[in-house]
């Protein structure tokens, strides 16, 4: 009840924050440069709409770390679009990297308008982030503003250095779980980690509990991750509005793909003896599931879930933000998008 009540005053903030950032790129010359910016974020073009945003997680928690800290949502606005900016252009470079021609249930924006606009596109979105985080200037202390800066540059360089491993991992036999773990944390944790601990600092949150709000979000993020490589073996492409054959054809080293490594069955045997063609892709993943990976994905996804709470209970969250927070964790742990 706290999520969807606070939700539904957040996420409509976070959009009309989002548009006045973005709107910066609005000029005339490059009526198009604003409308792949427009078409990538879900506002305008084919398929347009809620589906086509995403879920927006991240802004909305940071949000709600302020929110719980006992600060105003509201004058974090800034914040929270600087974040969910640092992810999307991570998507729309993400999806060059990962050959993924579906986001969100829609053409990827490399599909429709080639990879060298697509490219420039996600810088253009990841400088708005940038300027984004300065407008908390406008909001809060100088210094405040300036440690929350920094706290989202200092995740972008994790989020670089894990998907460096990400895609290097690809040519790779040789790894196992605990090449996972520094990946992830760097991909898809760092991030969340950081949405939350700038909540935090935002909204006046004592040293201890800004850690325990970092501690929370990171291992939040270790379980959405493995929640996104289940769903990327397994998932429903209605649903995930992702294809569900990438992983495996791009030979990516998802916790499920380095389980089934490690077990040295049929599935080992089959990864090793070359790429996975789109014709295998169905019978790799029913071989994969059978050998118990998808189980196991799911095990530790949810142990990190349990983690996570923990955490947040030592951060002390005040509130109906608190009881939101809790409710989200185990929404996204069954999350089928
Ligand atoms: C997808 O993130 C990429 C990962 C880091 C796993 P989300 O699942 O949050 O994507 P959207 O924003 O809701 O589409
Ligand atoms: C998620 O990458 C992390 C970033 C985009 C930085 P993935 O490649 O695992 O996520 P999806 O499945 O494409 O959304
Ligand atoms: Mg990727
Ligand atoms: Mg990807």
């Amino acid at each position: 009840m706290s999520l969807k009540t606070l939700s539904s005053q957040m996420l409509p903030a976070i959009e009309s924050e989002l548009q006045k950032q973005v709107a910066r790129l609005s000029q005339p010359r490059t009526a198009v440069y604003y409308e792949m910016l427009t078409y990538h974020m879900g506002w305008t073009g084919e398929g347009a709409g809620p589906e086509a945003t995403g879920k927006r997680i991240r802004p909305l928690m940071v949000l709600l770390c302020a929110a719980a800290s006992g600060g105003d949502w509201q004058a974090a606005l800034p914040a929270a679009a600087a974040v969910e900016l640092v992810h999307n252009f991570s998507l729309v470079h993400d999806d060059i990297q990962d050959n993924s021609d579906k986001r969100r249930g829609r053409p990827t924006l490399w599909t429709k308008w080639g990879m060298p606009q697509a490219i420039n596109a996600g810088d253009g979105l990841f400088v708005l982030s940038n300027l984004a985080v300065t407008d908390l200037a406008e909001n809060y202390p100088a210094d405040l503003a300036l440690r929350t800066a920094r706290v989202l540059h200092e995740t972008c360089l994790d989020l670089t250095r894990g998907q460096h491993m990400d895609i290097a991992y690809e040519d790779r036999l040789d790894l196992d779980e605990e090449d996972y773990w520094p990946m992830i944390t760097g991909k898809t944790a760092a991030l969340l980690a950081g949405c939350c601990q700038m909540g935090a600092i935002l909204g006046g949150a004592a040293p201890v509990a800004e850690k325990a709000y970092h501690d929370f979000g990171l291992a939040l993020g270790l379980a959405f991750q493995m929640q996104d490589d289940i769903l990327g073996i397994w998932g429903d492409e209605a649903l995930t509005g992702k294809s569900a054959a990438s992983d495996l054809l791009e030979g990516k080293k998802s916790l499920p793909v380095l389980y089934g490594l490690g077990k040295n069955g049929p599935f080992a045997a089959r990864w090793k003896s070359g790429p996975i063609t789109p014709a295998e892709v169905q019978v790799v993943a029913q071989t994969l599931a059978e050998e118990g990976a998808s189980d196991y994905a799911q095990e530790k996804s949810k142990e990190w879930t349990e983690k996570a709470l923990t955490s947040l209970a030592a951060a002390n969250p005040q509130g109906q933000a608190g009881a939101a927070m809790r409710e989200l964790a185990d929404k996204l742990l069954g999350r089928q998008a």
